[in-house]
């Protein structure tokens, strides 16, 4: 079953001087068992939109649906609980996520919290930590002891820990260094293929959208402006350039390459096939 929104709107801080509408009558079909990318200028909505899913947020008009769970404007929602367990948040700033004494502890509550003795808790904290590559030093460190990239792995891992169905990240990289980065999308994508979880990723990089995501979905001024798969979002760096958006190197060299006279077919997608594709036209006319 697909996620969705149906007419969905959202305003932060209603009735005072703060009021702001930040979400207009949304509607979306999120694929189930896709990676699926929310990208979009800062302040464009992305984090209000996925803070929905688990219902940290609650619409003001419409209705959120999302596995067997319909979440609607002014009702309270039923199990909330049950369903932070099968939606994991990882918060855009991880610092809002940590809250226990040690690294260890705060990654251990989301089982406890679903019933796992203290053992199987730590057993399951210590294989999470260990998905994201935080060493056995920092376990019994506080979380305000760690590093900005040691904390975002934390929080990931305290997310990791209670295995959801689905895995919402909000710009999850920020702060990691570039092989950190590498091996946290791999992680994701790992998770996605061979577990089968449907992941949303809030991010600003282009690069990761095209290499590791199936969809992508632009949010503008608080509307969804397109939902489409990658491969089509990134045919040529049109849809991009339209949408003030860098498209990734490997596009923008294809677009160069074109205007220089190749011929380049629209469906290489890696560096190793665009440079024999450049190789053999200079070998033809050299
Ligand atoms: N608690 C709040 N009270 C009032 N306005 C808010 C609140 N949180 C967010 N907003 C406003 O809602 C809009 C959307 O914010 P949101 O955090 O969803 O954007 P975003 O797309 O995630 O941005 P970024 O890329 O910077 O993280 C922004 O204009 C922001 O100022
Ligand atoms: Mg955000």
């Amino acid at each position: 079953m697909p996620i969705q929104f149906e007419h969905v709107s959202h305003t932060y801080s209603t009735g005072t001087p703060y009021e702001y509408k930040a979400l207009y009558d949304i509607n979306l079909e999120i694929e189930e068992g896709k990676i699926t990318a929310i990208i979009g200028m800062t302040g464009s909505g992305k984090s209000t939109l996925v803070q929905h899913l688990n219902a940290l947020l609650l619409p003001e008009k419409g209705t959120i649906r999302i596995l067997d769970r319909t979440i609607t404007a002014g009702e309270k929602p039923k199990n909330l609980k049950s369903l932070r367990g099968d939606v994991g948040l990882v918060f855009q700033f991880p610092e809002y996520q940590l809250f226990e004494e040690t690294v260890i502890k705060d990654v251990a509550f989301g089982p406890k919290n679903f019933g796992a003795s203290e053992e199987e808790a730590v057993k399951k904290a210590k294989h999470a930590l260990s998905m994201v590559g935080l060493p056995a030093e920092t376990y019994e460190k506080s979380p305000l002891e760690l590093s900005g990239g040691q904390k975002r792995r934390a929080a990931i891992a305290g997310i990791l820990a209670m295995d959801p169905k689905i895995l919402v990240l909000d710009e999850p990289t920020a702060g990691l260094d570039p092989l950190g980065t590498v091996s946290m999308m791999s992680l994701f994508s790992k998770l996605n293929r061979e577990m089968g979880k449907t992941v949303l990723i809030v991010t600003h990089d282009m690069e990761q959208v095209f290499k590791y995501c199936d969809n992508v979905v632009v949010v503008e001024n608080g509307k969804i402006r397109t939902h489409t798969s990658v491969q089509e979002f990134f045919a040529d760096s049109s849809l991009c350039r339209e949408m003030n958006i860098l498209p990734p190197a490997l596009i923008r060299m294809k677009d160069l390459l074109k205007e220089a006279g190749f011929r380049i077919d629209d469906n290489i997608q890696d560096l190793d096939r665009l440079a024999y594709a450049v190789a053999r036209q200079v070998k033809k006319h050299g």
